[in-house]
């Protein structure tokens, strides 16, 4: 979008509940209380039991009486047959409202098994026909990575492990009634982990201030998303303790979130996805693997959201006044600092593997945002240059 496009007109429906702020997630059980149901099924992963983190939240149901019962299960890019799973045990301990403890794995996941908790015939694999299907049950999100942004919005990125592709699986019905951002429960957040999801979180402003869904109140919280993204990261990444950094992390990545909700992605998100499809790669590292190729790509389509980009990145003023290359840069120093990009040969991507990774990325729904359309051949050009 350009500033001096005439306005389109706009109709945007709020998002959900902030409820922001260090120890913040003990106002859970009245949150639950909130969505009219006095028992939680909560969705959560081995992971944040070994952190401590679900320990911590069961204590404050357990103190305020509520009943529980958890689904831990919840692998990294999660799948279909997860999904089902919790589902199953979602339906046999009853109406509850669900509490989504976790990065956007779990988010994700807890979306897609509260809408099949309310559509008790149907599968994961249904997801195509799911958004226009029954209500599921309610959601309170509480997210545990500052990356995906995926409190904002009412869909799940699943994989089909069948059809080796993503799916999206939503209903408005699971978008989560309030979103808990409590920063001291991502302290825990190991480094490279911070910055995997760190990254994602700045792809997701980046890419919705670029995309052709971009709108003025998405291009607001996109801007500030990539200020206070750009700033925190390689902070957070250093000193993962200090709940400054790591607050100021999690508020940029759900204004991100916000963003991309209101304008769609772009390419790195079709290659992420298509990538991690294909190689089991971390949804951040497969972007990172891309992002500055698929600016230098997009840039002569996407000249004045790239100065935008830079310009929240608090860059300098380029000498040669290419904002764009100025905005790459940047991107590029971020990812170095926090040491997150790898080339595709190491990530398990042989050269065999391009081309169906490539057309992937190309028949992904988030790529028909992109700024400059690509083709196969140009995808295939970029992948090759990170191989
Ligand atoms: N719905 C959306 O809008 C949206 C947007 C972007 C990405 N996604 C999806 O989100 C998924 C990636 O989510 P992610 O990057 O948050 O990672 P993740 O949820 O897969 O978590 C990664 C690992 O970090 C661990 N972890 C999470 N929080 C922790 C904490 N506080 N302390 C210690 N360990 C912790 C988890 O146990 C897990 O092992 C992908 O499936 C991607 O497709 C969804």
């Amino acid at each position: 979008m350009t500033f001096t496009d005439g306005l389109a007109p706009l109709s945007i429906e709020p998002t959900c509940r902030i409820e922001f702020g260090p120890g913040r997630v003990d106002r859970l059980p009245g949150l639950v209380a909130s969505t009219g149901h006095t028992r939680a099924f909560v969705v959560t992963d081995r992971g944040l039991r070994a952190a401590g983190v679900v320990e911590r939240v069961l204590k404050l149901l357990d103190a305020d009486g509520i009943e529980y019962a958890v689904y831990d299960e919840v692998a990294p890019n999660p799948s279909t047959g997860n999904v089902d799973a919790g589902a199953a045990r979602a339906r046999a301990f009853g109406p509850s409202a669900v509490v989504a403890l976790g990065g956007g794995s779990v988010l994700d996941a807890a979306k897609g098994i509260a809408l099949l908790v309310g559509n008790p015939d149907a599968v994961a694999a249904d997801a195509d026909s799911l958004w226009e299907a029954a209500d599921g049950l309610p959601l309170v999100a509480i997210p545990t990575t500052a990356g995906t942004g995926a409190e904002t919005n009412g869909f799940g990125v699943i994989e089909d492990t069948a059809a080796c592709r993503k799916v999206y699986i939503g209903h408005p019905s699971v978008k989560p009634r309030v979103a808990l951002l409590d920063p001291e429960l991502t302290v825990g957040l190991p480094a490279p982990a911070t910055a995997a999801t760190g990254i994602d979180a700045l792809v997701h402003g980046i890419e919705s201030l670029a995309s052709r869904g971009a709108n003025p109140v998405s291009v607001a919280y996109a801007t500030q998303a990539v200020t206070m993204v750009s700033g925190a990261l390689p902070a957070a990444y250093r000193d993962g303790s200090d709940l400054d950094v790591r607050a100021a992390l999690m508020m940029g990545a759900h204004l991100a979130g916000q963003a991309l909700t209101l304008s769609g992605l772009g390419l790195v998100h079709g290659i992420g996805h298509a990538l991690t499809a294909h190689t089991g790669t971390p949804h951040g590292v497969a972007l990172a693997a891309v992002l500055e190729e698929v600016m230098e790509f997009s840039a002569p389509a996407a000249r004045d959201a790239y100065e935008q980009a830079a310009r929240a990145m608090r860059l300098a003023p380029p000498a040669d006044g290419d904002w764009a290359r100025a905005a790459v840069e940047g991107v590029r120093e971020i990812s170095g600092a926090v040491d997150v990009k790898r080339p595709l040969r190491d990530l398990g991507a042989d050269r065999a593997m391009l081309r169906s990774i490539a057309a992937g990325a190309v028949a992904d729904a988030v790529t028909k945002n992109a700024p400059r359309l690509p083709s196969e051949s140009d995808v295939l050009e970029i992948l090759r240059r990170t191989h």
